[in-house]
């Protein structure tokens, strides 16, 4: 028997005595009982105080406890079928830790800005605390499917010398008299290692001086990236739906309770197994044009045609081919029809747009150059990118998934604010 158990373990220790540690969530009272609802971050469990079982101390203890004090609590665990959890606590005794001060976050309704500056505690709510389970679940279920698949995760640097995705989102920074940018991708480095290792996936934050103050957009967010050697388009296409439906299926497993808990429509996410539709670009735009939708062929799509698109479907549909013209400098093109890049994005149901952007990239070395002038990189910082396309080119694809915008469709929630801990937006920093 530990010292101190954790309510998600408590089924194992039913008739006996345990001591518990935590926070009192919400305390009810009626005559000579309290119940004192305690989660520990596993779970929550309801105590029960009786007056004729304790001794006064803990009696007048139970009294004083105030919302998210935080203490110690010993009593039996007895089975209680109208429990969420299937047990409660005969409380024998309490010992306070800390009397909490008034706690700012109440029952009644509190405004979004409100919450957000106080997001370091309300994290602590029923409802975040399921998000961010979730949210671990998706980045568990993502590290497995490459772990699995022979993947080698490789750690992509922060600090970098250039730009991946376009200069108009690059944060800045001194670098010891010179500057450096903040990275807005790993992908140019998991192509490196994709030609040393085969098979490779990085995983961390990336960051964008995005100027939009969307639902979709955050400056900082973490990304998932796998790059395969010898591998075109549509392998790239077959991966990421595959992966895609695992993370899915992984949450539907995994985290039955903190979907019910946000009341999220999981006949939904049920439905989300391969193969996914696919369209090329011109289809896409066909579908925007048939429902009357003002668009200029050749323009890259807005949140809005994404989820006229999407809506079409039950499951995430993928759209590839987009026009060369609006896409990354280093998309290889479809030698059949060269004015279209060999780029896909996958683009969530229910309005929930792009979650997935990836491609085909170019590895002959006098298209990368050429490609690097039109956009005007300096040729000098991606030489060593150049490199990869002298010694030993060959066919290879990857994409990027965007952790935050499947956690919020996963979810369902419309914000992606709520997604991450503690998010980055334009005009947020704090808490
Ligand atoms: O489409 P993006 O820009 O693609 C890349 O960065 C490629 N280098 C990835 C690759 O091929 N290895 O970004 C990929 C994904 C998007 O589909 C989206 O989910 C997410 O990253 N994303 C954002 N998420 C939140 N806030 C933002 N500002 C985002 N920008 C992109
Ligand atoms: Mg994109």
């Amino acid at each position: 028997m530990p010292k101190f158990v954790k309510i998600a373990e408590i089924s194992k220790y039913e008739g006996k005595e345990v001591t518990l540690q935590g926070w009192l969530y919400n305390m009810r009272s009626s005559g000579k009982l309290r119940f004192l609802l305690v989660r520990d971050g596993s779970e929550t469990i309801q105590c029960v105080v009786f007056k004729n079982d304790v001794s006064e101390e803990t009696f007048n203890n139970a009294d004083k406890l105030t919302q998210e004090s935080s203490l110690r609590v010993t009593g039996t665990v007895a089975a209680d079928k109208r429990s969420p959890l299937g047990f409660e606590l005969q409380v024998k005794e309490i010992e306070i830790i800390q009397i909490a001060q008034e706690y700012p976050i109440t029952k009644k309704e509190h405004g979004t800005d409100f919450l957000m500056d106080h997001r370091h505690l309300w994290l602590r709510s029923t409802r975040q605390h399921a998000i961010l389970r979730i949210r671990h679940e998706i980045i568990r279920a993502a590290r497995d499917f490459f772990d699995n698949r022979g993947f080698t995760l490789i750690d992509t640097p922060i600090f970098t010398p250039n730009a991946a995705e376009g200069t108009t989102t690059l944060f800045e920074t001194e670098y010891f008299g010179g500057s450096a940018y903040l990275t807005q991708s790993g992908q140019l480095y998991g192509e490196a290692a994709a030609m040393a290792f085969g098979k490779i996936y990085c995983f961390g934050p990336t960051f964008r001086a995005e100027k939009s103050k969307t639902r979709r957009h955050l400056t900082e967010f973490w990304m998932i990236e796998p790059e395969v050697a010898f591998c075109d388009l549509y392998e790239d296409m077959q991966l990421a739906e595959e992966f895609v439906s695992h993370l899915v299926q992984s949450v539907l497993k995994n985290r039955k309770n903190e979907l019910e808990v946000i009341e999220r429509d999981i006949s939904k996410l049920e439905k989300i197994i391969p193969p996914f539709p696919r369209l090329h670009y011109k289809e896409a735009v066909e579908i925007l044009h048939k429902n009357n939708i003002d668009f200029k062929d050749g323009d890259d799509f807005g949140g809005a045609d994404e989820t006229v698109i999407s809506e079409k479907f039950d499951r995430p549909v993928i759209v590839h081919h987009y026009p060369a013209a609006i896409k990354a400098f280093y998309m290889k093109r479809d030698h059949k029809e060269p004015e279209y890049a060999l780029a896909m994005d996958m683009l969530a149901p229910e309005g929930y747009g792009e979650i997935i952007g990836g491609s085909q990239r170019e590895d002959d070395y006098d298209l990368l150059l050429q490609r690097i002038k039109e956009h005007k990189l300096p040729v000098e910082a991606f030489n060593w990118y150049l490199d990869l396309r002298k010694y030993g080119s060959v066919p290879h694809s990857g994409f990027g998934l965007g952790i935050v915008r499947t956690v919020a469709w996963i979810c369902g929630i419309k914000h992606i604010r709520e997604t991450i801990p503690f998010p980055r937006l334009m005009q947020r920093i704090y808490p």
